[in-house]
């Protein structure tokens, strides 16, 4: 099903292979407080060295807004990296340019380099053509291995596919095919958990899975617009008030296939020591919040879960940051990986509920991209990957 052509469909010896990595990690203090994205791309990147290609790594951190920053420094990544690899990793200060160009042409089969944050140019996220062919002239071959940003067309991710042979690498197939199964081919029962603050951010995600899963369960702040939207004062609760006639639309058409919570965790202030009661789903009293599913949902969506073929899990149930309002994050994470379905988890703080359960090797896949995995939920066709080489 995955119809792009893959490293190991080329011949890379002694060719320069500019590899797009997703390296948009966390940075604390100059060094990398979570290198999973890192980890993640070993594979491609010990491929090439192996076949004796030169390997020129680029990508984005964060999203620095007025050209170079250090505090957005691609450099920690490339120490971390040569550290992981037990090899030397050059860095370069550019991404493009005088500099750059010289750093990737001297570079040797066998060596790697890093590039310095593609987003201190102003062309990248343009995916301006002349960025995009600064870029194609350091390497012979282009590498997407970079899932997470796989639906930003940007130079780095799309423009210079078009201008190099483009090609997959083993982190990108190894996503696509996960994902692209479970919305193609899923096993039934198929069962999606949505959670997160916004429903503005899911409701493509929403509107596709309706025509495709079984069930969908919604927890986190998204489920107040729904509760809104049936009518409920929501005290101080997050509310997406433009969402309002999007949520009822979107529950006239569902049918029974959208579930909601039937209780919820409420709090007096938006602390983790504020007081807290269970409730019904009902009107929320004046000054008080939602901000967890309750004992009862967890169980039912557990349930349900125990059942499935599929479980595609995107969003936390509740504010997960705070200890006392992380109950339904765990309870759900939990549920997921004791359950015997295809378990697929994409978005930062499921992937962190589940990576913190220490339950993540119960799951058959943990998604390295957050946007990327939602649009691939939403059936939408990822900008860096169309633009890769057909097999
Ligand atoms: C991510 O972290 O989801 C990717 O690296 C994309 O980052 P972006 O949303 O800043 O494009």
């Amino acid at each position: 099903m995955f119809n792009k052509k893959l490293i190991t469909d080329i011949d890379v010896k002694s060719q320069k292979a500019l590899v797009r990595v997703d390296f948009n990690v966390p940075i604390k203090d100059g060094k990398v407080e979570d290198d999973t994205r890192i980890v993640a791309a070993l594979p491609t990147i010990r491929y090439l060295l192996d076949q004796g290609a030169a390997v020129i790594l680029c990508s984005h951190l964060g999203r620095p807004k007025e050209g170079p920053d250090p505090k957005y420094s691609m450099r920690p990544t490339a120490e971390h990296l040569s550290k992981l690899l037990g090899r030397p990793v050059a860095f370069c200060e550019e991404s493009v340019g005088p500099v750059a160009e010289s750093a990737a042409k001297a570079l040797k089969p066998g060596e790697v380099l890093v590039l310095e944050n593609t987003r201190f140019y102003k062309g990248e996220t343009k995916n301006d053509p002349e960025m995009s062919r600064q870029l194609a002239s350091l390497a012979d071959v282009y590498v997407n291995d970079a899932f997470g940003s796989a639906h930003r067309a940007h130079s780095s991710t799309e423009g210079v596919a078009r201008l190099l042979p483009g090609v997959a690498g083993f982190l990108m197939e190894k996503e696509i095919k996960y994902l692209g199964a479970a919305i193609a081919d899923p096993k039934r029962p198929f069962i999606a958990i949505l959670g997160g603050a916004k429903i503005v951010d899911k409701i493509g995600v929403i509107r596709n899975l309706l025509q495709i899963a079984d069930a969908i369960l919604i927890g986190g702040g998204m489920a107040n617009t729904f509760f809104a939207a049936q009518g409920y004062p929501m005290g101080d609760s997050l509310v997406d008030a433009d969402a309002l006639d999007t949520a009822r639309e979107i529950l006239q058409g569902a049918g029974n296939r959208l579930r909601l919570p039937v209780d919820v965790v409420i709090a007096d202030s938006f602390d983790d020591s504020a007081s807290r009661q269970v409730m019904d789903v009902g009107p929320v009293p004046e000054g008080w919040r939602i901000m967890d599913i309750g004992p009862e949902t967890i169980a039912a969506y557990a349930k349900v879960v125990n059942g499935a073929g599929t479980v595609v899990w995107n969003g936390p149930m509740g504010v997960f940051e705070m200890p006392n309002f992380a109950v339904g994050t765990f309870g759900v994470a939990k549920a997921v990986a004791e359950s015997d379905a295809v378990s697929i988890v994409g978005g930062g703080d499921s992937v962190s509920a589940i990576n913190r359960s220490g339950l993540s090797d119960k799951i058959t896949h943990i998604s390295t991209g957050g946007g990327a995995s939602l649009e691939m939920l939403e059936g939408l066709t990822l900008p860096g990957v169309a633009a890769l080489q057909d097999k």
